[in-house]
This record gives structure tokens, sequence and C-alpha cells, in this order.
């Protein structure tokens, strides 16, 4: 069941100057500023959303919250770019991308990877020429296969955000909820075992990003990232794939990008079974244009399913954030307390 709420005409038109407001104060959604004041600039929204947003936050009513009905204008927004690197300059959804970053901060405190799309904090989700079958978030011909966002990555999200501005054909996100999974056939013990070998998913690889971010401190301790991605890659780590409440867990598991070798048998059995279920509860969900909606990363697992890119400007277009509940459980791995980027 997803916590939904349908933002209304009046919403729309009471949220619309402060986003106009905010559009002309700030340069781009990665303004700094901007972003050290969203927490503050989210009271400003309705209180029925801030009381919606808390209620999935501190509930866990649901594992996909949905917030609906955000004005869009597709004409405005003009032609998807071809590539995330020609997107964010000027942005035509910055409006959008304020109210997404809002309700985001409602929940946490917004975040992003040296090593992911050039450091930026709101990515794009878009189908790229060349990536129709290579298993990443642009890829197209071939569905994303579900995962935990970054469960290879102790500092991963709480929730992964995502904001559709276009999706003409309708192409569906898929999403297990762990609320529908039968615990008691699971060979839960086992999965909380630190066995199971998780590596670095693609998007972190250094061909898919800029040769330089233009900023030689950037530079190297992004290189110093990617290292560290590259020896995560060579040498695994083992970590468990459920953690918290025995009774109804947690999941970070990103089975495409996992090496089975040396697991034991009882691992693998368990492992297999966690898998078959969470296929048979997979859910697809197809966002609209003007959806923000906030996947738990802890209690869900997410994907997409495959779809032929069109490459004339009309393509699938989605924002993407990571939040996270616990900034300060990153600092060894960001430069200053206030630095959203884990390098
Ligand atoms: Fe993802």
């Amino acid at each position: 069941m997803i916590h939904h709420l349908a933002l209304t005409p009046e919403d729309n038109a009471g949220i619309g100057p402060l986003l106009t407001d905010l559009a002309k104060e700030h340069a781009s959604i990665e303004d700094p500023r901007l972003i050290r004041r969203a927490p503050v600039l989210a009271r400003s929204l309705p209180p029925r959303l801030l009381e919606f947003l808390e209620e999935y936050r501190l509930g866990e009513p649901s594992a996909l919250c949905r917030v609906s009905g955000l004005a869009v204008d597709e004409a405005a927004l003009g032609p998807t770019p071809p590539h995330w690197r020609d997107s964010q300059h000027d942005s035509p959804a910055f409006h959008q991308e304020i109210f997404f970053l809002l309700c985001a901060s409602v929940l946490g405190d917004v975040f992003g990877w040296a090593t992911q799309q050039d450091g930026r904090l709101m990515h794009d989700v878009l189908p790229i020429r060349g990536h129709e079958h290579y298993e990443l978030g642009s890829n197209s011909l071939q569905h994303l296969s579900w995962h935990t966002e970054d469960a290879f990555h102790p500092c991963r999200g709480d929730y992964v955000a995502l904001m559709c501005l276009k999706n003409p054909d309708q192409v569906a996100t898929t999403v297990c909820d762990a609320a529908d999974l039968d615990w008691s056939v699971l060979d839960v013990e086992a999965l909380f075992e630190p066995v199971f070998t998780q590596m670095p998913d693609n998007s972190h690889r250094p061909e898919n990003a800029s040769e330089s971010t233009g900023d030689p401190t950037v530079d190297r301790l992004r290189a110093r990232s990617f290292a560290l991605i590259q020896s995560w890659n060579d040498d695994p780590v083992r970590r468990p794939v459920l953690f918290g409440d025995r009774t109804s867990p947690y999941l970070a598991l990103d089975p495409y990008h996992m090496k089975m070798d040396g697991w034991p048998e009882r691992s693998l059995k368990a492992f297999a079974g966690l898998c078959d279920q969470i296929e048979a509860k997979m859910k697809d969900v197809s966002l609209e244009p003007g959806d923000c909606v906030f996947i738990d990363n802890f209690r869900a697992v997410h994907g997409r399913r495959s779809f032929r890119a069109r490459y004339d400007g009309s393509d699938r277009w989605l924002k993407r954030l990571n939040v996270t509940r616990n900034l300060r459980g990153s600092r060894a791995w960001r430069p200053a307390p206030d630095n959203r980027i884990i390098y």
C-alpha cells in the first residue's frame, strides 16, 4: 500500500509563489546556500504535507511514499537532455527541483557521491544512447535489476527519491516492500550473517564520470574515492543482507553486483529464498509528471522495466536525490561537516 498524498490546485497555488521567490534568489539547485536553508524553508510547505511526510518517516506505514499533482508544464521543460552532463545549467525544472528538495529535506539531509554524476546532489535519470544494454539507470532495452540503492556502501541513503518530469510510455518503476515478504519461511538468521559479498555498482565507475571536474582539489579527493571503489571491486566486502529487527528486518542487497564465490551452502539457500520472494512480490509503479516518490531504501528494493528509448527529446526524464537521516554517520567520508558529498 503506497503512502500517498495528492496536491490540490489550492496547494499548488500556495506553493507556486514560494518556489518562484526561491528560484529568483538562487542560481541553481546545487547552490550550497539553498541546500543549507532547505530544512528551514520546508517549514513553509502546507502543514498537511509536512505531517504526511513525518508520518512516513517515523511510522514506516509503507516502503513507498508518493506526493502527486505538482504542477509541471511539459512544454516549458523543453527536450529531455541526451545526457545528465547536458542538464543542470539554467534548469527548466528549477521550480520543481526546489519543491522536491524541500520535501526531501523533511525526511532527512540530501547528499551525493563524488563518484556519481560528477558529485552533483540532483541527479538526472534519463536514457543515454549507447547504454541500452548496460546495467545502469540510463539503460533502456535491458531492465534495471532490482536493488538497494548503493547497497555496497556503509553510508547508503535512508531514502532514494525520484521526481518525474516526463514518462510518455508509462515505463514502470518496480518496487518490493519488505512488509509483503513472509519472513516466517525465510532463514532470517543466515541472512543476518556478514558473509555476502557486495560489489559497487556501475554508476560509481570512473568511465561513467567526466575526466575532470575542473577543480584540482575535488579531482584529487575523487581519485582517492575511485581507488577505494576499485579496491572494493577487487576485494569485495562481506556484509549481511538483513539488519535491524529480526521480526521485520531492513534490507541491503544488489544481487546483480554480488559475487557468490565462497558463500556457505546455508547462506546460498537463504539468499535464493529471499530473492525468489522478492521477485514474486515485486510491484509496478508508473510515475506520472509531477510525482515525487520517496522509496524507503531500508524497507524496499527497486528497479525499472525495460523500454525502447525515443532519443527525440520526448524521453522519460526523472530527477533523483539521495537522502540520509544520519549525515554525521558519513563524517569520515566528507571533507567538512556541512559538505554533502561522500568521497
Ligand atoms: Fe536505484
